[in-house]
């Protein structure tokens, strides 16, 4: 049914006059020109509007008959745009339980209540059908053209409201949907601002490595030659010195031979001015400590060089990353057996395509720096793997000190360090990420302070062809 053509009436009257006289009013005298309506309004449906519809005119000659016709009517879709209901019918109910029923059944039914006696307040009718906006009332005996108009008007009025709430819901569902998108959209929105994000700071990341890298090469080979010199130098240096001080030892033992007093006397000023015998103890030590220190920047350089990579012509093989942790666990035996226990939970993994020297060097940077959080107590240090989809995954999980949250985003930037000088470079997790990346895979962690840290490396078992 198309609800702007509703012309439905249902007359609830006990008198079957009424009915008569309501037929002659609303309906058209003949059937043949209602049957060129009803086809002219199929055919032109816009031009006929303003001619009008015929109406369609139901009967009910009691309250209870009335309910059942509108309750029939709404159930077969075809609900009344409004009904005609008279005052008094007895035996059953009177106009007013009359259209309250109905209104129960149908709330949008517009309704004229028709009387020719006030026997009953119209303030209490009103009030107590709660009816400001849908009931009319009309006063017998009454004119055709208010019943025709009361049909007009009211039909239309059914009409209107009938469009206005479906307007309102196809509205709703218009905004129901669009905000449906807008949520969607914005959902895409956030997750693509994420992966942006973190693809930046990826990006940010490989290239510090990349500059810091390029760097490093370039300070490792201009320290590489001169400390190559000095550490040479520096061994023929001691030789040379112990050559000096056996043969003072020498002159000293001939001079104590001495026949002249004077000679002998300002020998032994000379010796006291210089401070010889505190020299003579103090030049091994210094000695050593320069060794140590040469030492140390022959390991930085080493450092550097590994973190540029500068060495690695390395070759991609098809290994055991088990073999590799273990291997590696070895080196590092004597700097970890002191502090914490080591405990492997390998799991079933396949064997990894990697350049097996780096993958080792990332287990060692992870070892070592878990061995170095270990507080005064001693600790353990796990070494978990297993397989995730197309990847494995190594843990290293310590019970150290943990790191502190500000930290966590720093971690991995070359010359990172809260370890004292000497101790570390900051150049070992930016090392690992660097190698982890170069293989496709990536590097995790997770800490609590006061607790440990685990950091997780997941590797594809696979490399990506070139
Ligand atoms: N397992 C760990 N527990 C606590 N802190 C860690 C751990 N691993 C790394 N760190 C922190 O990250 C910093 C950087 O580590 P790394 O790049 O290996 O450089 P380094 O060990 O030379 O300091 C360390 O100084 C330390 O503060
Ligand atoms: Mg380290």
């Amino acid at each position: 049914m198309n609800p702007t053509q509703n012309r439905r009436i249902l007359l609830v009257d006990d008198m079957p006059t009424i009915h008569e006289d309501f037929r002659k009013i609303l309906l058209p005298p003949s059937a043949a020109k209602s049957a060129l309506d009803a086809a002219k309004a199929a055919l032109f449906d816009d031009e006929v509007k303003s001619v009008e519809a015929p109406f369609e005119l139901d009967s009910a000659y009691q309250g209870e008959e009335g309910l059942a016709k509108v309750q029939a009517s709404l159930a077969a879709g075809r609900p009344y745009a409004m009904a005609f209901v008279d005052m008094r019918m007895p035996p059953g109910w009177d106009g007013v339980e009359t259209i309250e029923h109905l209104w129960r059944a149908d709330p949008q039914l517009q309704v004229v209540i028709c009387t020719a006696y006030s026997d009953t307040s119209w303030e209490e009718v009103l009030t107590r059908l709660d009816a400001r906006d849908r009931l009319l009332i009309l006063k017998k005996p009454f004119d055709n053209i208010e019943v025709r108009q009361l049909a007009s008007a009211l039909t239309a009025k059914w009409q209107a409201t009938r469009q206005a709430d479906l307007q309102i819901d196809q509205l709703e569902a218009a905004v129901a949907e669009r905000t449906a998108k807008l949520v969607g959209a914005n959902e895409a929105l956030q997750a693509e601002i994420a992966e942006r994000k973190h693809r930046e700071s990826q990006l940010v990341q490989s290239e510090k490595l990349a500059s810091i890298g390029q760097l490093a090469a370039g300070v490792a080979h201009e320290i590489n030659n001169p400390i190559g010199f000095v550490c040479s130098n520096f061994g023929a240096l001691q030789g040379y010195l112990d050559n000096l001080f056996a043969l003072l030892d020498a002159y000293e033992r001939a001079a104590a031979q001495l026949n002249s007093p004077e000679t002998a006397s300002g020998l032994a000023r000379l010796r006291k001015d210089l401070q010889f015998d505190f020299l003579k103890e103090d030049v091994p030590g210094l000695m050593r400590e320069s060794k140590e220190g040469i030492e140390r920047v022959r390991a930085i350089v080493q450092d550097l060089r590994d973190f540029s990579q500068v060495d690695s012509a390395q070759a991609w093989q098809t290994v055991s990353l088990h073999a590799g942790i273990d291997s590696t666990l070895n080196i590092v035996a004597s700097e970890v057996r002191a502090v914490a226990d080591v405990v492997k939970a390998y799991g079933q993994i396949p064997e990894i395509e990697c350049q097996a020297s780096q993958i080792n060097q990332v287990v060692m940077n992870l070892v070592v720096n878990a061995a170095h959080a270990m507080g005064p107590q001693r600790g353990s240090i796990t070494l978990t793997t297993g397989t995730e989809g197309d990847s494995v995954w190594l843990e290293v999980a310590d019970t150290g000190s943990g790191i502190p949250p500000e930290n966590l985003s720093r971690l991995f930037d070359p010359f990172f360090t809260t370890k004292p000088v000497g101790k570390g470079t900051g150049l070992g997790l930016s090392l690992s990420y660097g190698i982890v990346q170069k293989h496709h895979g990536r590097i995790e962690v997770e800490s609590r302070v006061g607790e440990g840290t685990t950091f997780r490396v997941v590797l594809p078992v696979r490399q990506p062809k070139p």
